[in-house]
C-alpha cells in the first residue's frame, strides 16, 4: 500500500466522546484518511483508555477511514486479533513491551494489518535495527505515553532524522510516525526531518474548529515537505 504523505492522523484520545461519531466525521469531511486509536491499559502507561468495542465503533462511524492502531498495552499478544477484527488497519505495539518483537510483528501481519514499532522517548532507535526491515511504520512517542496535551520533547527530533537516513541508507519503507505534543510551531519541521506521519490530539480536537485546525496543520505540514524537494 502506499500513500500520499505527509499524513496527519488526528489521535481521538483528545475527542469529545459525547459526539464522536461528529468529531470523526468532521475531521473526515476535512479531508482526513488516518484515525490515530490509542489504546492504553493502565499498566503499561498509567492510564486507561478504550478497547476493541471502540475502535469497532470508529470502524462504523468511518468505514473507509486508515485507523491506525497505537497499543500501549503490556502483552499486545494476547489483544492483536480482537484489535485486528474490530477493523485495525496498522497496528503500533511498542519496543519495551515485546520481549519477542520479531513473532509480534509477524502476529499482525499474520492477521492482514500493517505493522508499526514504536519507542519511547528514552528508548534508543539503535534498538529496532534488527526489525526494520519487517515493520510498516515506526512510530517515535515525542512525549512520555499515556496522555493528550503534553510538550513535546525536543531531543526526540534526532531520532527523526536518524530513522530517516537509516531508511535510505538501507534502501526501506517504512513510514515515520510522530506522536505527542504535535502542533502548528512544529510540524513543519518535524516533516522537514523526516516524518511520514503526525499525531495531532489536542492541537485538533481542542481547537475551537477541528477543520480549520485540519487545514492549519496540513498547510504547515506540506510547506515541510516542499522545503525537502
Ligand atoms: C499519548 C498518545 C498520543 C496522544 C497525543 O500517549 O499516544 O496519541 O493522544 O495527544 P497530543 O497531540 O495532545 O499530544
Ligand atoms: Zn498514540
Amino acid at each position: 500500500m502506499t500513500f500520499n504523505t505527509p499524513i496527519l492522523a488526528p489521535s481521538l484520545l483528545a475527542a469529545d466522546f459525547t459526539k464522536l461519531g461528529s468529531e470523526i466525521s468532521a475531521c473526515v469531511d476535512s479531508g482526513i484518511q488516518w484515525l490515530h486509536c490509542d489504546i492504553m491499559d493502565g499498566h503499561f502507561v498509567p492510564n486507561i483508555s478504550y478497547g476493541p468495542f471502540i475502535v469497532d465503533a470508529v470502524r462504523d462511524a468511518a468505514p473507509d477511514a486508515f485507523l491506525d492502531v497505537h497499543l500501549m498495552i503490556e502483552d499486545p499478544d494476547t489483544y492483536i486479533e480482537s484489535f485486528a477484527n474490530a477493523g485495525a488497519n496498522l497496528i503500533s505495539v511498542h519496543q519495551e513491551t515485546c520481549p519477542h518483537l520479531h513473532r509480534t510483528i509477524q502476529h499482525i501481519r499474520d492477521l492482514d494489518c500493517m505493522t508499526g514499532v514504536v519507542v519511547n522517548p528514552a528508548t534508543s532507535v539503535d534498538l529496532l535495527y534488527p526489525i526494520l526491515p519487517d515493520v510498516d511504520l515506526v512510530l517515535v512517542m515525542s512525549v512520555n505515553p499515556g496522555f493528550g496535551g503534553q510538550s513535546f520533547i525536543k531531543s526526540t527530533l534526532q531520532k527523526i532524522y536518524k530513522l530517516n537516513a537509516i531508511r535510505e541508507q538501507m534502501n526501506l519503507t517504512y513510514l515515520i510516525e510522530v506522536d505527542g505534543g504535535v502542533n502548528e510551531e512544529n510540524s513543519t519541521t518535524l516533516v522537514q526531518k523526516g516524518a511520514d506521519v503526525l499525531v495531532a490530539g489536542s492541537s485538533i480536537f481542542k481547537k475551537s474548529s477541528i477543520p480549520s485546525a485540519i487545514q492549519n496543520l496540513t498547510a504547515r505540514m506540506n510547506a515541510g515537505r516542499s522545503d525537502l524537494v
